[in-house]
């Protein structure tokens, strides 16, 4: 039995976790078993690396450690929660993945996005999602939406519109495993385009 794996992705406070709660609830209803988590976190230990990371305590870190520490938090997550939830067949929906890494990382600290993403297929055994959901929004609308910005919360615009490019760059460069929802709308509108694409998939 293989589960299936959804990741969502965007800039932040583009509605994500209003979306991954609606799909959530609606998969539930129609008789699968699912996990919601989260990157970075979702075990103990990449919780832990979450509070580091995030922490406004760490202005100014290291970008290439900045990336390890996305990176080591994966590993931890794909290895301890992810695999096993999809080697009982639960459909996983998970509040970002690797290409928060290439966007984030890759792109707006300009690490490079092919070494970040080698990273993180290097730490998680090559798992990519089954389909990637990118919650897309112009950042200077959502960037007021965030209430005690963390560390990287506080970057300034550019980063985010860097990060906000990077993700639509990925998302158009694969339709089969993307889905691009327009997140200005109403939150009933993009739930309904998700939930059709998704039921798509797993019929
Ligand atoms: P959030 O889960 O509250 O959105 O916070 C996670 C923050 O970490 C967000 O600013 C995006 C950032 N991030 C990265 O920079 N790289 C990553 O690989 C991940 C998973 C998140």
């Amino acid at each position: 039995m293989t589960g299936y794996f959804i990741a969502f992705e965007g800039g932040e406070g583009v509605g994500k976790s209003t979306q991954e709660a609606l799909l959530a609830d609606y998969l539930t209803q129609q008789g699968h078993v699912v996990l919601r988590t989260r990157e970075p976190g979702g075990t103990p230990a990449a919780e832990q690396i979450r509070d580091t990371v995030l922490s406004r305590a760490h202005e100014g870190m290291n970008p290439q450690s900045e990336a390890l520490l996305f990176a080591a938090a994966r590993g931890d997550h794909v290895a301890r929660v992810v695999r096993p939830a999809l080697a009982r067949g639960d459909v996983i929906i998970s509040d970002r993945y690797i290409d928060s890494s290439i966007s984030y990382q890759g792109y707006a600290r300009a690490l490079g996005a092919d070494r970040i993403k080698d990273l993180s297929m290097w730490a998680t055994g090559g798992l990519l999602p089954d389909l990637t959901i990118v919650m897309a929004l112009d950042p200077e609308v959502s960037m007021k939406r965030v209430v005690n910005p963390d560390r990287l919360e506080s970057e300034p615009m550019q980063y985010h519109r860097d990060v906000a490019d990077a993700f639509l760059e990925i998302a158009a460069q694969d339709p089969n495993r993307y889905l691009i929802v327009d997140a200005a709308g109403t939150k009933e509108e993009s739930a309904r385009v998700i939930r059709e694409r998704v039921m798509q998939e797993l019929n």
